[in-house]
Order: C-alpha cells, then structure tokens, then sequence
C-alpha cells in the first residue's frame, strides 16, 4: 500500500521545487500517493481563504504533508499560515539539520540538527496596541509564552533525538539573563531534564548573542541545539547560511499525530517563475519524510544522489555557483540516483 501525502505546492516558487522533488521521488521509486491541496496565497486565489478546510481535512486524513513554502504579508494582511499550520495539528518540534556538502566552502565538518519549539515563544500570536492620549497605536505589546509542559516536551524530544541518532552533546540556548521568568523557566527545565541523560549525552547552555557568534566561529564544536521558537527561527538561517545556504536546509516539523516537511528557506519571490530555483532543500525535506515513514534505504539514496551532484558541481543551480535552470539541476539528480 503507498503511504498518502498531502502535497502542498505552495507560493512563488513552491510549484516548481515541488514538482522538481516529486519528479526525484517517483524516479527513486518511493511509494507515496499525493493528495494535492493549497494554502497560502494560492488558497486565497482557489477559496478565498490562506489555509482552507480541505487542506486541513487532507492533513488531518493522512498525517503526513510534503509542502512548499507559502507567502505571508508583512505587516498587515493574513497571518502565518505556516505558524497556524504548526499550531493546529500541533507540530511541536522543529527539526532542521544542517550538513556541510558544499565542497570548498567556508567551513568543514558542520553537521548541526536545530531543534526549535514550535508552538509558544512570541509566535503564539497574542499582541496588542496600547493607547496613550490620541494614538491608538502609541506602543505594541506582544506576549513571549514559555509552558513548563511545552518546554518539557521539546528539550526532551532533543534529548531522544540525540541518544537515538547517536549524537554526543544539548546545547541549549537561552537569554535567561535577561528574561529571567520565561527564558529562565526553559533553561531550568533543561537543566532538570539534562540530568536523567548524564554520562550518555552531554549538555551544556549558551545565551543566545554568544551563541551566534559562536557558530560562525567553531560551527564544528556543536552538535543537537534546543531553543524557544524566535531564536530557533533566528539561528536556523544562520546555521543553513554555514552550509551553503537556504537552497540546502530543509525541515521537518513533527508532532504527536502528524508531521509536516518543507524548506526552510520563504517563496524567494526575487527568483520565482525563472525556473532558477534551487530544489534542494524540499528535496532533502522530502528524504525526512521518508525516514519518518521508515523508508530509510531510498531516503538515503535520494540523499546521497543529492549530495553527489551538488559536489561534482557541474549541474548546480546559481545559487550554488552554477548556471543550471532547475530542471537541469534535477534531470542531474535524477541521472545521479
Ligand atoms: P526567502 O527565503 O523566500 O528568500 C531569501 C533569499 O534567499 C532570497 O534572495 C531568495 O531568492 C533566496 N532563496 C530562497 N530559497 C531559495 C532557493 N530554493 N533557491 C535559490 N535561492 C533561494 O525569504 P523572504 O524573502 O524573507 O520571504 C519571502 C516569503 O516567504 C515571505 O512571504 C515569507 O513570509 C515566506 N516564508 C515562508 C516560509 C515557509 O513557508 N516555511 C519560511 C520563510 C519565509
């Protein structure tokens, strides 16, 4: 029986990375059937509405959805799709692992897996004016919310992460000097937590200011990272700009009874409609979604077709150096596999 897919194509240039893995998919023979639905902007045009009752109907059928990445409007306008995506099927995890397969690049040995709480933080949405005299909008007041049960639950998944993929250190980051309740509350829960795994997985906990300039400086020192949902957002970008960039950092987010792959990378609307677009990072979003379903042989064989290609170079999308369109880039993987 193939195991259903939502698909989500999604905005800008989310069709075509979608259609690039699909094609790499089917070509490495992975057993998947697509339920084909929209969201986002895309939504909007079909339904009048960014994440339609059927889109939500098909996730919550199949459990599992592959998705493009979606546009949300700054400042005004619908908010996040992809937060409400996370919330209502409640994603708690945000993993994102970061490889160095760039050959020549700035850095050796990067192999980092971000693990981001994806639920609370500042992305739970609560905000608000505050009026003073006249204005109506004379300050803006949005609420951090960190949960003893949330914070738990995440640094926990870290901590299994860790000790399932044979990984050796936690680093998690904080600003507890600062925000001494919420941030303190994440870090004494890790601290707690850190205790039932010693002697098999190190910990330790970084602020997060020290923290980014420490990964630019000794990427290689650092090994599963915990945070809250901002810094885990901040930093992710940060870690996929160490190993080539966004075109390469897929992720997975996952919760108790669904989980969700994309890119981490937005809808790159400076490059859609110019089949420019490095397919890379769903592709490799699409390789989580087959280990989560445990088809770890092809997963591995996408991966490392992938890989092969990137590093020989000669096939490579610009943003890796080349000059191939897209499709070229996945003809490349495809004859690779
Ligand atoms: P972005 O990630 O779309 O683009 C940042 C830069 O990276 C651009 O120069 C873009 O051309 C380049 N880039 C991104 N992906 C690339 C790829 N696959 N190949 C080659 N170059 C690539 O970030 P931006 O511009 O801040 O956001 C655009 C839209 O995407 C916004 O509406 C934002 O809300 C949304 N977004 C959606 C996400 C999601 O669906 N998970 C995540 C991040 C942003």
């Amino acid at each position: 029986m193939p195991t259903k897919v939502t698909l989500i194509p999604g905005d800008g240039i989310g069709p075509s990375i979608t259609e690039a893995t699909v094609r790499i998919l089917s070509a490495a023979g992975a057993d998947l059937e697509y339920d084909e639905q929209v969201a986002g902007v895309a939504g909007v045009t079909r339904f009048g509405d960014p994440m339609p009752e059927c889109t939500i109907d098909s996730i919550k059928r199949t459990g599992l959805a592959l998705k493009g990445p979606l546009e949300t409007p700054v400042g005004g306008g619908f908010r996040s799709v992809n937060v409400a995506l996370r919330k209502t099927f409640d994603l708690y995890a945000n993993v994102r692992p970061a490889v160095d397969i760039v050959p020549g690049g700035r850095y050796d040995d990067v192999d980092i897996v971000m693990i981001r709480e994806n639920t609370e933080g500042l992305y739970v949405g609560i905000e608000h004016y505050i009026k003073i005299g006249d204005d109506h909008r004379a300050a803006a007041e949005s609420i951090a919310l960190i949960t003893r049960a949330g914070s738990e639950r995440i640094i926990r998944y870290a901590f299994e992460y860790a000790v399932k993929h044979g990984r050796k250190k936690v680093t998690l980051v904080h600003k507890a000097n600062i925000l001494k309740f919420s941030q303190g509350l994440f870090l004494d829960v890790g601290r707690m937590i850190a205790q039932e795994y010693a002697g098999r997985i190190e910990f330790e906990d970084k602020i997060v200011d020290a923290m980014a300039m420490n990964l630019v400086l000794h990427p290689e020192r650092f090994d599963v990272i915990v945070t809250t949902n901002l810094f885990g957002d901040i930093l992710s970008d940060q870690i996929s700009g160490l190993v080539g960039g966004l075109g390469l950092a897929p992720g997975a987010n996952i919760g108790a009874s669904g989980a969700i792959f994309e890119a981490v990378h937005g809808t790159a609307p400076d490059i859609a409609g110019k089949n420019i677009a490095n397919p890379g990072a769903l592709v490799l979003a699409s390789c989580l979604m087959l280990d989560h379903i445990g088809d770890h042989d092809r997963a591995t064989q996408v991966r490392q077709a992938f890989t092969n290609t990137v590093r020989a170079g000669k096939t490579v999308t610009r943003d890796l150096g080349g000059t191939a369109s897209t499709t070229e880039f996945t003809d490349a993987v495809i004859a690779a596999l």
